[in-house]
């Protein structure tokens, strides 16, 4: 169950665990509800810094924990997201639980919400496949979180706004750590059709029929080589009023990425289920947008299939036709995602959109370059590009801007098509994979963000789970919600 926060203006008296904020100089903000035992703290090695946290002794009964907010001039949203985490894993068996930490930076914007989103992200756990004969008991779960603050009704619909947020990301994060075997693009459709109809959004959902039908040429090509036929999700938010402007969300949905005919290694496949990753942002993110009262048009498109070296699968050397006409020779069939992307960005082109984003776990030089926290940001104008930059930054997502060099263009020419799906080996294969896709945008104002590390984590910290991580939906919902049409 997800936790409910309250607002509160005082901390109520029957919690089982209080958490108060503590800044890095172990100092605590005027009109704490607690005096601090500052000795206890210190002896005990309490640094005060953002993510750390110490529980002190109780002196009526309600356990009281101490959470580093770091120094004072620099708490952000980002320090609450943390410290709510902090609170959340250390709350032992207590079901209720009250925060002043608010108190720690009253005039930092989007606060609450951050807590919240902070305390509901690290609440996820994915047990869809844990058996009551599994080993070990599930952890308990903080049931209600008392947010005391000012603000009253605002201060509540901030927690909500948080709360929803940490929903779409958790949504996400299910729909990745879902098995290949469960989530097959049959499922991932269905599963759009049916979150797309309890939030109000329209679906379409091509078959394998369609695609075809439609001149997906790229996508029936990944598609080949599977049992599993393939499926085209196209959801659409219209915002009540006039909307301010139409986005494009465009995610790559490999339920299963074998590498094709171009094998992956035993090692390479383990965590492949990943590889639907930028769906799943997508579908997520468009799942609250009308919770959150979104003022733009969305169109989310994923194409999903799985890459699979099945008899009719495609050769290295076959050529493809992607929906906007362009010819591609396929001359390694593991860089897929860039293939089915090229009939989902040609859509959203087409589409006549302001601009457009796409998510993809694209290239394992993404993690080579940037790591597991880092995604690769890359676009065709610079001021959009700015534009998701900022809001991940607000959202607390790492993102560098790479470029998108003109003279490795050639690089991806081919002897016999329009360009060929791959470059030169160890050379730029994010940059690579970013101007091969850019061959599908036209003049659109276009981001494209590469995934491929951040998706997935091996690691439990702070918010973060082991595991699919949902990276993305919070970029993008503050994206769309702060989005300005850019010029080109
Ligand atoms: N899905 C992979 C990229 C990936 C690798 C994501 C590791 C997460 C972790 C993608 O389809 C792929 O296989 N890319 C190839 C492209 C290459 C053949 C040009 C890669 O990066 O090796
Ligand atoms: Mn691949
Ligand atoms: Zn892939």
């Amino acid at each position: 169950m997800p936790i409910t926060f309250t607002a509160a203006r005082e901390v109520p008296d029957d919690v089982e665990l209080l958490a108060v904020p503590v800044y890095a100089d172990l100092s605590v903000p005027a009109g704490s509800p607690v005096e601090l035992d500052v000795g206890f703290l210190k002896a005990a090695g309490f640094d005060g810094k953002p993510g750390k946290s110490r529980a002190l002794p109780a002196d009526d009964g309600t356990l009281v924990l101490a959470v580093g907010m770091g120094d004072k001039a620099k708490v952000d949203p980002e320090v609450f997201r943390r410290a709510a985490a902090r609170l959340v894993s250390w709350t032992g068996p207590a079901r209720r639980a009250a925060t002043t930490l608010l108190a720690a930076a009253p005039d930092v914007p989007g606060a609450a919400q951050a807590l919240a989103e902070g305390a509901a992200m690290a609440a996820y756990r994915y047990t869809e496949f844990k058996s009551a004969k599994g080993n070990g008991a599930k952890p308990a779960e903080l049931e209600e979180l008392v947010v005391v603050g000012a603000g009253g009704a605002r201060l509540q619909k901030e927690l909500d706004r948080g709360a929803t947020v940490a929903s779409a990301v958790n949504l996400a994060r299910d729909l990745v750590n879902g098995p290949a075997g469960a989530i097959t693009p049959r499922k991932l459709a269905a599963v759009a059709a049916s979150v797309a109809k309890d939030a109000g959004l329209t679906a379409e959902i091509l078959d394998e029929k369609a695609i075809k039908a439609e001149r997906l040429g790229a996508l029936a090509g990944v598609a080949a080589g599977s049992d599993e036929p393939a499926r085209l999700i196209r959801l659409t938010y219209e915002p009540a009023g006039r909307a301010r402007g139409t986005v494009a969300l465009v995610g790559k949905g490999i339920t299963f990425d074998s590498g094709g005919l171009s094998l992956k290694t035993a090692d390479g496949m383990m965590t492949m289920k990943t590889d639907m990753s930028g769906a799943a942002a997508v579908i997520a993110t468009m799942s609250v947008l009308p919770a959150l009262g979104c003022k733009v048009r969305v169109i989310g498109i994923a194409p999903t299939t799985e890459n699979m070296p099945g008899g009719s699968a495609i050769k290295p050397g076959d050529v493809l036709t992607a929906r906007n006409g362009k010819t591609i020779e396929v001359l390694n069939t593991d860089a897929e995602g860039r293939l089915v992307l090229a009939d989902g960005l040609s859509l959203a082109t087409e589409a006549g959109v302001d601009a457009i984003v796409d998510l993809a776990t694209l290239t394992g030089a993404q993690v080579v370059a940037l790591g597991r926290r880092i995604a690769g940001l890359m676009g065709n104008n610079d001021a959009f590009v700015d534009q998701v930059s900022a809001a991940a930054a607000r959202a607390g997502e790492g993102m560098w801007h790479l470029p998108l060099p003109d003279e490795y263009r050639r690089d991806i020419d081919s002897e016999v098509a329009d360009m060929k799906n791959i470059g030169r080996p160890g050379q730029a294969g994010t940059l690579i994979a970013g101007l091969f896709l850019r061959e599908f945008v036209d003049d659109t104002p276009w981001a494209h963000l590469d995934i491929a590390g951040p998706a997935r984590s091996d690691e439990d910290a702070g918010y973060i789970r082991r595991g699919g991580t949902g990276f993305g939906v919070r970029t993008l919902i503050e994206l769309l919600t702060t989005f300005e049409k850019p010029k080109r």
